[in-house]
């Protein structure tokens, strides 16, 4: 077996480690070495996802339990510094997003190119695979995408919350001209925001409960902001595209009667399973109404609207924690302010 990892490369690396629900320790792990087609990644920059702490504070999703010490950790950036057998090695060096999902790349919805719903994907910091608050990651070449120097290493992390904004504009048919409501201004409506004013939206309503987040994403250019608690819908502009990145029940019912004869609604909050949806409503409009599972070959292009500055990731990043404060960044007393927290390995 060739190793192209260099003897510069030390043995161990810190990591933090979920032990438990609420506990997480910086724990010493063996630094993992690229196989075929593999790259090793020093991190720089992880950004703290909904997800992370979920699992943190109720050890599961749904149907994936924490059932042992779990790195997590999902939004990625770094370097390469390191290439298995068959990578150039002229990737060593290079600044890269790292897009977690591995998919088998076999089955029919691999072959078809919607690998995100492959049933064998792979995900970091989903169980029981680790994921990325440590010092060095290995990934497959061809899921590290090269980033040039216009985006730092705080947004190559962020290029995958901006997939999930942009594939969910992607799903919605946001176009020139569209008039778009978002619901919820958290990181990921704040994303589809830019990316939607990046595809030429018309007009772009933001609603979300909290004052905050109402300010900034005027500051991110929207046309108009709601407090849903105190505007009725029967006031609202129509509009042509509706994403609702809050998970919120009387968000995405109130957000459907917003919707013009052939509109489409793409849910892509989580959080109620179960919503009464109007379904004459929907019937007598042909509204197209469907979800999003992460995303699918967004990357290239994500880091493209990234790199020309038309989406910015940096201004989204509130603080910044080392290994040693995951738990800070994890914690419920965290504060509301924060709207994206990066984790700094280094
Ligand atoms: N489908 C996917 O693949 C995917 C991927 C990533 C995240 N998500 C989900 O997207 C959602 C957004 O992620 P985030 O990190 O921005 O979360 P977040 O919790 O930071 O943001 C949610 C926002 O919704 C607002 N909100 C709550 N109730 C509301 C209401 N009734 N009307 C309007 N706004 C309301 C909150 O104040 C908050 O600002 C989460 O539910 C997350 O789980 C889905
Ligand atoms: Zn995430
Ligand atoms: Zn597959």
């Amino acid at each position: 077996v060739s190793d192209n990892a260099g003897p510069s490369l030390p043995k161990t690396m810190r990591a933090s480690v979920l032990l438990e629900v609420g506990k997480v320790a910086v724990l010493e792990r063996p630094v993992p070495r690229p196989g075929p087609g593999e790259v090793l990644v020093r991190i720089s920059s992880v950004g703290v996802c909904g997800s992370d702490v979920h699992y943190y504070q109720h050890g599961r999703i749904g149907d994936y339990v924490v059932d042992g010490p779990l790195v997590l950790g999902h939004e990625a950036g770094g370097r390469i510094v390191a290439v298995g057998p068959g990578v150039s090695a002229a990737r060593v060096d290079e600044r890269v997003a790292v897009e977690p999902g591995l998919p088998c790349r076999r089955c029919e919805l691999c072959r078809s190119g919607r690998y995100n719903l492959c049933r064998d994907v792979r995900f970091l910091a989903t169980p029981p695979i680790d994921g990325a608050f440590c010092e060095f990651l290995v990934v497959a070449a061809d899921f590290a995408f090269a980033v040039p120097d216009s985006v730092s290493d705080d947004a190559a992390a962020l290029i995958e919350p901006l997939s999930v904004g942009l594939w969910a504009c992607q799903k919605a048919g946001v176009g020139a001209g569209s008039r778009v409501l978002v619901t919820g201004a958290g990181p990921i409506g704040l994303i589809v925001l830019q990316v939607a004013r990046a595809l030429g939206a018309g007009w772009i309503r933001v609603s979300d409960i909290d004052q905050q987040r109402r300010e900034t994403a005027l500051r991110y250019g929207a046309s108009e902001v709601v407090d849903p608690t105190i505007v009725g819908e029967s006031e609202q502009t129509p509009v042509d595209c509706f994403i609702d990145c809050s998970g919120a029940a009387a968000a995405v019912k109130a957000g459907i009667r917003e919707v013009s004869p052939g509109g489409s609604v793409v849910l892509v909050g989580m959080g109620s399973d179960e919503v009464i949806l109007p379904i004459p409503f929907i019937q007598n409009r042909e509204l197209t109404v469907t979800g999003t599972f992460r995303y699918a070959n967004t990357y290239p292009a994500a880091v493209s609207l990234a790199a020309s500055g038309v989406v910015d990731l940096d201004g989204l990043v509130t603080r910044h924690v080392d290994l040693d404060h995951v738990a800070d960044a994890l914690s419920p007393e965290r504060s509301s302010k924060d709207i994206k927290i990066i984790v700094r390995p280094a």
